[in-house]
């Protein structure tokens, strides 16, 4: 038996049956490093990015890595050193950018809920724009820029109202979501933004959802874009960019079939050149399609446990570490780490692969044939955006360690948190 191809992974690959993070062999990280250990391709966060480049090659074009995917500060100096800028949502994320040297007048700050103290902290560190998403952000906004004496450089989230087909609780650019202002209300609140005198308006802002696998959800979203843009234009108020968010979707399963981010654009650019918005300076802002292939979660089999209905594969990984499938039934390849040899009457098994936090909600993956025994490693596959970042200390589980592997170099960007570490900062009482 040998192990099969890994489409869709092409910097972690099997070679003589082990599984491999470009020159690393994985079961040797986690013997040294312990699981559940996330284990990072540079190489592969470097190629997908260079799949945007390569599309907005020519263009004035700045792609601000949506950082909530995977924050960890090793993960933001891969991409500032390659020249992005970031899309933050938070005080503590400007933190992290500043922290590993990112440029600020490259960051630019997204979210419903920005407060007074983090519009400060941000018009402070000269960040490049505010994506504001209602009105009362906007004056709220220019009175906390006017008590700093600054002009807050701004643009619009605008909802186009286009379906982005993807699961309800990551689509976002829908009438009845929280995000971006109503597309009949966005000339009226840009003339409203244009005289408030502690504001720049320098541009227009969307984001439909994410993990999108087709292209039409953003083609409409585009037009609809653009017809305001037109609007806003026509109305004496310039528009230095526009930024039209992220979103683009993996492969997760061999099912999801998303377009490479080079082929997304040269639809999109066509339409904007043949709406004549060709020369506009475009800002997006990918999160999952830069990081979610370039990670695994390795994970070791604790025990197997057959059963009248279901067979569990007890894993030491568990949705405080994986938390999507979970919270968005979301699905994760699993894969074998190296080919079964363990014990000898192995056979394959369906498994739902759990972890061992109390609760049922906690599996990685439901009705999965695999070959496995205690002691065993498996990959979870996918595991680079929205894992670690969302990763919590749930039944004082210490977060796992991160490794970055880089060609034949492993760096530990992140040392395995300790039941000390989840405690640091709470206070017995006196
Ligand atoms: N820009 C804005 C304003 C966003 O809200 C998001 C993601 C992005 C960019 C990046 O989207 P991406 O390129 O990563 O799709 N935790 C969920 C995903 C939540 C996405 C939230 N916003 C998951 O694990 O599927």
């Amino acid at each position: 038996m040998t192990l099969p191809p890994l489409p869709g992974y092409p910097h972690f690959a099997y070679r003589n049956d082990e599984l491999f993070a470009e020159e690393v062999s994985v079961s040797e990280l986690a013997h040294l490093h312990g699981t559940p250990l996330f284990v990072y391709s540079r190489a592969a966060m470097l190629s997908a990015l260079a799949a945007y480049q390569r599309g907005f090659k020519g263009r004035q074009a700045q792609i601000c890595y949506a950082m909530k995917a995977n924050s960890s500060l090793a993960v933001l100096q891969v991409f500032a050193r390659a020249g992005c800028g970031f899309d933050i949502v938070s005080g503590g994320e400007l933190e992290r950018v500043q922290a590993a040297g990112g440029d600020m007048r490259k960051v630019i700050f997204s979210g419903v809920g920005k407060t007074r103290a983090e519009m400060r902290q941000a018009l402070a560190a000269g960040i490049g724009c505010f994506n504001v998403e209602s009105e009362a952000e906007l004056n709220v906004l220019s009175e906390v820029a006017g008590t700093m004496k600054l002009k807050a450089p701004v643009s619009i989230r605008v909802n186009p109202n286009v379906d982005p087909k993807t699961h309800p609780y990551i689509s976002t650019g829908l009438k009845g979501n929280k995000f971006g202002v109503a597309h009949e209300d966005t000339l009226r609140i840009y003339q409203h933004a244009a005289s408030l005198e502690h504001l720049r308006v320098i541009g227009i802002d969307c984001h439909i959802g994410s993990q999108i696998t087709e292209i039409t959800p953003y083609l409409d979203a585009l037009d609809r874009v653009l017809d305001l843009v037109a609007a806003i234009e026509g109305a004496d108020i310039a528009l230095e960019h526009i930024d039209f968010g992220g979103g683009l979707g993996i492969n997760y399963d061999s099912s999801d079939t998303p377009p490479e981010a080079d082929m997304l654009w040269r639809q999109l650019l066509a339409k904007l050149d043949s709406r004549g918005y060709g020369g506009k300076k475009l800002m997006i802002e990918p999160g999952r399609s830069l990081v979610g292939n370039a990670g695994i979660c390795v994970t070791e089999v604790l025990y197997v446990k057959p059963g009248d209905q279901k067979n569990f594969c007890i894993v030491d990984a568990a949705m405080n570490d994986l938390p999507r499938p979970a919270m968005y039934q979301a699905f994760h390849a699993i894969v074998p780490v190296a080919l079964p040899g363990i014990a000898e009457n192995q056979v394959e098994t369906t498994y739902d692969v759990v972890g061992p936090v109390c609760e049922s909600g906690d599996w990685i993956g439901h009705d999965r044939v695999l070959d496995v025994a205690a002691g065993d490693l498996l990959a979870v596959m996918s595991a680079g955006a929205y894992c670690m970042s969302m990763a919590s200390n749930y039944n004082t589980r210490g977060r796992a360690a991160e490794l970055l592997v880089d060609g034949d170099k492993v760096h530990v960007i992140r040392v395995r948190e300790s039941a000390a570490d989840t405690f640091r900062g709470e206070k017995l009482l006196s």
